[in-house]
């Protein structure tokens, strides 16, 4: 594609050429959502030990408090296809950066925990749509041949999200602040790339998608035009004008035969990604690393460790997605987490905490799930459903993401005192297990393939044919 932005067009704003760049941004900043997404979840395994020990929480309360945020991403994740489709991608979108800075201020001076839950669910509220709207958003102003490599920013940014988290806990876990304001700067901090994706918001265009769909399709060609020049849009316009049209299906065609088979491996593969355990490592690394001897600060410069091991496994996703396809990088990574739980969970039975092993084996466990499930499972969820029903359907599979992740998320703490650390581990590497039968036999592979090749293969109700 041409990387400038002349404008020969006889529309205004419209451009003959298009602009790679100005597609990158606007799809760069719909992914600061997948940041915040990222941010907001993980920023609570280093505020948590000192909210534990300030109110005194119980097991269950921790994990409730901890995993409060995930009721607030399910409701999010469940309006936010409503209400985008309603007032627009765009105008969600901005709601979302105005969940994420009211909740990120309203936590950090909230002066108890019921006023701070609240917050959190707010919070959550903002995630979850982010979660929704975010992919949505980049996958409906990409042209066709680079619409994947844009969505999996999203991943990327969600990484990024932690990552940052981890380094900002961190930071401030080092600072002369007392304990009882070091929390409050923790959960704080997300104000400032909340507000920053608030103002940038208003920088990017509405969905082409969304507005052919309320019939501003003059304005959605401008766009489309802008983005990928005059010929490309032309082409684009009639593909969206046509696969409107196919969209007026029911909610009942989900459960169609064929289509009920992707439901069904979509939804399994959103509640998979969690049932293996990822979040148990990601919001409460530090105190698994606390329980296996190190200090406080020390605990959470080793999370540091894990959120850049995530993002660099999830580059080398990037890069091998359409290389190997989604089908082996699930079967690898999954190997991989199995063998590293396994692990994990003997080292605890076994108390062999001196060395590097402990750290090596999350580390190797982050490194097979940022890999394969992380990205994967939001890829094959954007790509097995048939045009018709994908909105949807993806509402579904995301919700079932969250509610699996608020479960595993409540029982961690719980698990780990009733069961201890080994049985909780092999649990969670049982998980692994039950997901390579689940991806050998029943998921497709989709690489190389059109979705309307994708979409066919289920009418033929044979989910290994695909
Ligand atoms: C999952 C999140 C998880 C993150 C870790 C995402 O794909 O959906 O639950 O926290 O990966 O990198």
């Amino acid at each position: 594609m041409n990387k400038s932005d002349q404008n020969n067009s006889p529309i205004p704003g419209a451009s003959s050429e298009g602009s790679m760049t100005f597609l990158i941004l606007i799809s760069a900043v719909a992914a600061i959502g997948g940041l915040l997404f990222g941010f907001d979840t993980a920023v609570i395994s280093g505020a948590n030990a000192y909210i534990k020990t300030q109110f005194q929480l119980s097991a269950f309360m921790e994990g409730f408090f901890v995993s409060s945020v995930l009721i607030g991403c399910a409701m999010g994740a469940l309006v936010a296809g409503t209400l985008s489709d309603r007032f627009g991608r765009k105008k969600t979108m901005i709601v979302t950066a105005v969940l994420f800075t009211i909740g990120g201020l309203g936590q950090a001076i909230a002066p108890e925990l019921v006023t701070m839950t609240i917050f959190r669910i707010l919070c959550g509220m903002g995630i979850g749509m982010a979660s929704m709207l975010s992919p949505m958003y980049i996958a409906e102003v990409s042209p066709p041949g680079i619409r994947g490599r844009l969505v999996s920013l999203q991943q990327l940014a969600i990484v990024s999200g932690i990552l940052i988290a981890y380094l900002s806990n961190s930071l401030i876990a080092h600072t002369a602040l007392v304990n009882a304001l070091k929390w409050r700067w923790m959960l704080g901090a997300e104000v400032v790339p909340a507000v920053i994706y608030f103002i940038l918001l208003f920088f990017v265009p509405e969905s082409p998608r969304w507005l052919t769909q309320s019939g501003d399709s003059d304005q959605a060609f401008n766009i489309l035009s802008r983005i990928a020049g005059d010929k490309v849009a032309t082409n684009e316009m009639t593909e969206i004008k046509k696969s409107l049209k196919q969209e007026k299906g029911k909610f009942s065609e989900l459960f169609r035969p064929g289509i009920r088979t992707a439901l069904i491996v979509g939804v399994s593969l959103a509640i998979l990604q969690q049932f293996v355990g990822i979040n148990t490592v990601i919001y409460y690394a530090p105190i698994i690393f606390k329980k296996t001897g190190f200090g406080a600060a020390s605990a959470l410069g080793a999370t540091v460790w894990v959120g850049a091991i995530n993002f660099l496994f999830t580059l080398v996703a990037i890069w091998l997605i359409d290389k190997i396809g989604r089908k082996s990088l699930l079967v690898y990574g999954g190997i991989g987490m199995g063998v590293s739980l396994f692990m994990i969970g003997l080292l605890f039975k076994l108390q062999a905490f001196n060395g590097p092993w402990i750290l090596i084996f999350i580390l190797s466990y982050i490194a097979s799930f940022a890999a394969s499930f992380g990205p994967v499972v939001w890829v094959l969820i954007s790509e097995i459903y048939p045009n018709k029903v994908r909105g949807r359907a993806a509402s579904i599979a995301t919700m079932s993401n969250w509610v699996s992740n608020f479960i595993v998320t409540l029982l961690f703490p719980v698990m780990l005192d009733g069961l201890g650390e080994p049985i909780s581990f092999w649990i969670f590497c049982a998980w692994c297990v039950i997901s390579l039968v689940f991806v050998i036999a029943v998921v497709p592979e989709t690489k190389g393939k059109s979705l309307e090749e994708i979409e066919e293969s289920w009418m033929g109700l044979q989910p290994e044919e695909v």
